[in-house]
Formats: C-alpha cells, sequence, structure tokens
C-alpha cells in the first residue's frame, strides 16, 4: 500500500533521519514538506528540508511555515541538541532550491483538497501548521485519510519538563487544537520512541547506503549522540520522528488505546498531554468530551529501530 503524505517538520536531527525514511521508502509517496520553527528558527527548517531532498535526488515542494507559537512566546531553539544549523553543526553543501510561495497551511489545504481521502498529514515538531490548516479549513477534518503526531507522552512524563514533550510544550494551543480536531489520529509519543535507540552501529549502515545524504545523517547524528550520552546515559539517540513512519509503514510493531486526549495549555504542566481511555469514567467527564483518537503506548523497540537501518542502509 502507497502512503500518500505531507510531512510537517522541524529539521533537526531525528526529523532529517525521518525525512530519508520518507524520501526513500518504496510505500511513501511524499507529496511534499512543511516546516516549522521548533529545533531550529523555521527558515533554518526550511533550508534544511531542502537540503535533505536535494541530497535524496528529489525534486519535493517545500512549503515553509510557522515561526512561533500561536499564543505563547517562543522558546529558543535547542542548539545544544540539534546544533545551530540543525544539523549537528556540520558544513552542509549548498542549497540551489527555494521553498514554494505558498504557505504552509496553504499547500497543506490545497494539496488535502486536491487528494480528498487520500493524504495523511505526518507531524513531527510543533503543531501550528496544522492548527493554522484547520483554521483555513475546518472541513480538512473529513478529507484527509489520517493524522499521525510524533509527539506527546501518556505515562512516560516529559523530555522538557516533567510531564511535557518538546513538541507539545513548544506550541500547546496548537497541539489542543490539532489532537481535538476530530480528524483520525494517532499519537506517537514518547512512550514508544524512548523504547527505540538507533545505534552507532545502525548509523554506520545507514551512511554506507545513502552516499552525500549518509554523510549528513552520520554526521548531525554524532552530534545528537553526546547529547543523548550526557542527558540520558545511552549510546545512540531515540530516533522520535522515524517513529511516526515506522507506525504508518509497520503498525504491527505498535500497541495502541483509543481514547480522548486533551492538552494542558498553561501553568507548570503546559504541554503535558491527558489521556482518558475510551470508556472510562472519571470524576468529571471534561476529560473523555474530545473526539477519540489513537495513542501508541507499546513498541517492539529492537525491531523498529533495527527496521530503520534497514530502510536507510
Ligand atoms: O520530543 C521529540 C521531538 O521534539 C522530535 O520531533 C524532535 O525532533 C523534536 O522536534
Ligand atoms: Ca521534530
Amino acid at each position: 500500500m502507497t502512503h500518500s503524505i505531507i510531512f510537517d517538520t522541524d529539521p533537526g536531527v531525528d526529523d532529517a533521519q525521518a525525512i530519508a525514511i520518507a524520501l526513500r521508502h518504496p510505500e511513501v509517496d511524499l507529496l511534499g514538506m512543511t516546516t516549522t520553527y521548533g529545533n531550529v528558527d523555521v527558515e533554518t527548517a526550511t533550508h534544511n528540508a531542502l537540503l535533505l531532498a536535494e541530497l535524496a535526488g528529489r525534486k519535493i515542494p517545500v512549503a515553509q511555515g510557522a515561526a512561533a507559537p500561536l499564543i505563547k512566546p517562543r522558546h529558543a531553539p535547542p542548539a545544544h541538541i540539534h546544533g545551530a544549523n540543525g544539523l549537528g553543526n556540520i558544513t552542509l553543501p549548498t542549497v540551489s532550491g527555494r521553498a514554494e510561495s505558498r504557505c504552509a497551511a496553504q499547500f497543506i489545504v490545497d494539496t488535502v483538497n486536491e487528494r480528498p481521502g487520500e493524504v495523511t498529514l505526518v507531524a513531527v515538531g510543533p503543531l501550528g501548521n496544522l492548527a493554522a490548516a484547520l483554521q483555513l479549513d475546518p472541513t480538512l477534518v473529513d478529507k484527509v485519510k489520517g493524522v499521525v503526531v510524533m509527539g506527546g507522552s501518556i505515562r512516560e512524563g516529559g523530555n522538557v519538563t516533567p510531564v511535557a514533550e518538546a513538541n507539545m510544550f513548544n506550541d500547546p494551543d496548537a497541539a489542543a487544537r490539532v489532537l481535538t480536531a476530530g480528524w483520525p489520529l494517532t499519537l506517537v509519543g514518547l512512550d514508544v520512541t524512548h523504547r527505540c535507540v538507533l545505534t552507532p552501529a545502525h548509523m554506520a549502515r545507514i551512511e554506507g547506503g545513502q552516499g552525500e545524504l549518509g554523510r549528513v545523517l552520520a554526521g548531525s547524528y554524532a552530534f545528537y549522540r553526546d547529547f543523548y550520552q550526557s542527558a540520558l546515559g545511552i549510546d545512540g539517540c531515540c530516533p522520535h520522528d522515524s517513529c511516526a513512519l515506522a507506525w504508518l509503514l509497520r503498525p504491527e510493531l505498535f500497541t495502541t488505546s483509543r481514547g480522548h486526549l486533551s492538552v494542558v495549555t498553561e501553568g507548570d504542566a503546559e504541554g503535558q498531554t491527558l489521556f482518558a481511555p475510551e470508556g472510562r469514567d472519571f470524576i468529571e467527564d471534561r476529560w473523555s468530551r474530545t473526539p477519540l483518537v489513537d495513542v501508541c503506548l507499546g513498541v517492539e523497540g529492537q525491531t523498529v529501530s533495527d527496521w530503520i537501518a534497514e530502510v536507510l542502509a
């Protein structure tokens, strides 16, 4: 089965790994990439998306999107994790392509309306572009084939605060709109991405299999690996964004639960994703009013990690 996708991204080291999968996997028809601030500023995200497609020898539309959160002040990009250039501060080839003149939200609305029922939105950064697309055309909820979001955390705790995952924390208001919009949505959060580790051996295979793109993936990985060693004490990195594509292409490797999501948008818990399993009664029904979605709670982590390397080797 071929999946026609729009990849919404803030590349970013792990985004780049996922973009490489989207560019190379035979079952993925990459209709375009939309960029957002998050790991980097949106201009750098756009540059990196254009570069990665060119390194893979592909002409893929890239539409620039959100430069800041919907409401809260923007946090500085995590240069200590992804590098100031978003790709581990390695020297990068020049980019010849240019972004679309349309903004990300318009590109999403146009593309989904051209192909009703066929397009899956795969979002692996803060969710401002999807929120803006919903604002532009609320009927999108009935026209997308599905939405896959890398973000959130149900039982795992947070990675930027004790309870919040980065993409949700970066724009909790956009997340609240996107995760409760009523479209078919699967959340791929830290509960599963933290069970996957892309090891140096995996990356050596990837570097050997991807030419100049492999050099960029391996060089940026080296920077990211240092952060994971110091922050989490693991030798490798969690391939967060590739897990979103792993769920789409190999769903049998994941276990999901259906229920109601809500996002805390202010206070100490801002960015926390609250999950009420379908049918569970709580003291009030306010956590069970939002449309049903699926959240990933389990994964065959080693198999997913090996699959990523296999796809890119
Ligand atoms: O929390 C992990 C997520 O935040 C990933 O998408 C990573 O690229 C960063 O954007
Ligand atoms: Ca990302």
